[in-house]
């Protein structure tokens, strides 16, 4: 079980970092620059923008970089079974990004406005996303998935109410 837990978390803290990150940035400029889709609704509104994806990619990479040069000093006391490389901090990092991108196109899909809470998907569209993609070059332990599956929303929705707490976030959720 402890296996479980240390080397899901190992693995996730670059695209948790990246998810986390955008918030605090405090972006102007939209991604999809007020743009409609054919239905009327925006394509990912305004909750989603440039300053956000890149200083999110960039931090997310950053902390994974720091993993990297943590693993051998860790090496002492754990090992994990298996070590990132560059390129798994950036396919995590961008994975996240990518991933919250998508679950705000399919919000907007459905009409939700910006913020709408939408229980499943806000928590695990980025996390779901960077899997998916890491595991292109990665292989990874079906219970890893489980734990960060069920870790995930806890963390997020904490994290987002700390954040909210601090009046960086205007919902708590
Ligand atoms: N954010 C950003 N750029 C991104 C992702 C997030 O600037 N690419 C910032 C925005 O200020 C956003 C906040 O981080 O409001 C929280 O992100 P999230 O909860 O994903 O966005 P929501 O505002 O809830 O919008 P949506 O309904 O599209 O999820
Ligand atoms: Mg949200």
């Amino acid at each position: 079980m402890l296996d479980i837990i240390i080397n899901g978390l190992w693995l996730i803290i670059p695209a948790y970092c990246a998810n986390l990150f955008p918030v605090l940035m405090k972006g102007k400029i939209p991604i999809d620059f007020k743009k409609k889709f054919v239905d009327g609704h925006r394509l990912l509104g305004d909750g989603k923008t440039l300053e956000g994806f890149f200083s999110g990619i960039i931090f997310g990479s950053l902390m994974g970089i720091l993993q990297i040069y943590l693993q051998p000093f860790m090496g002492q006391f754990y090992v994990f079974q298996f070590q990132h490389s560059l390129l798994t901090v950036i396919l995590l990092s961008s994975g996240a990004i990518v991933g919250d991108l998508i679950g705000s196109f399919v919000k907007r899909r459905f009409g939700l406005e910006r913020g709408a809470p939408t229980p499943i998907l806000d928590q695990l569209d980025f996390l779901i996303f960077s899997l998916a993609v890491v595991s292109i070059i990665i292989s990874i332990e079906f219970s890893w998935v489980i734990f960060l599956l069920i870790i995930t929303p806890l963390l997020h929705y904490s994290s987002n109410l700390f954040a909210f707490m601090l009046k960086l976030k205007d919902k708590p959720w």
